[in-house]
């Protein structure tokens, strides 16, 4: 498995300016990024993964990073280190906000290492976006809050013209 391939896992319901940030930074490391949308059983989800997967390549575009390689791409098959090893990518990027972010991550980390010998790296975002999470978007979304200083640009015209019906 390849150390210059690297996976950005998340559930990106919806994608946030923080998620943007961890995928800038880890495509300046990395020479193919792929930036993969799990269905994560235990989350009653906000958007399909369809919709996740085009505001995720919107956003990405819109944002101009440069750098890695960018596939966008989805898993509901089964382990994420076994996207991992269909790509040949030996690293896992996680963006670390808090020492609850190290708490969660860290036994994820520890079993992904035992399945398939795959690494993982945790990036520091910007401490511009280490209160912004996902759950917290939903719930301003849902009230009808503006989301725009959370999310990207695609994200939040989104939302802004579908969020009541969701
Ligand atoms: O954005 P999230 O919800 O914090 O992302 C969590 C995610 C999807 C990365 C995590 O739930 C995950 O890795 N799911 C894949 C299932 C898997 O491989 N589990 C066993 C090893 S932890």
């Amino acid at each position: 498995m390849s150390n210059r391939i690297a996976v950005v896992p998340g559930s990106f319901d919806p994608p946030t300016l923080g998620h943007l940030d961890v995928i800038r930074r880890a495509a300046s490391l990395y020479d193919q990024l792929h930036v993969l949308v799990v269905h994560n059983p235990g989350k009653e989800a906000m958007l399909p993964i369809a919709q996740r997967l085009a505001l995720l390549e919107q956003s990405i575009a819109e944002g101009e990073i440069e750098g890695a390689e960018i596939v966008v791409a989805s898993w509901s098959m089964g382990l994420l280190v076994d996207y991992a090893t269909d790509v040949d990518a030996g690293v896992l990027v996680k963006g670390i906000r808090s020492q609850v972010d190290v708490a969660y991550e860290t036994p994820m980390a520890i079993v992904n290492r035992h399945l398939a010998h795959v690494e993982t790296v945790f990036l520091l975002p910007d401490p511009a976006h280490a209160l912004v999470s996902s759950s917290l978007v939903r719930q301003v979304a849902a009230l009808g809050g503006d989301v725009s200083p959370f999310v990207p640009p695609a994200v939040a015209r989104f939302l802004d013209t579908g969020a009541r019906e969701l």
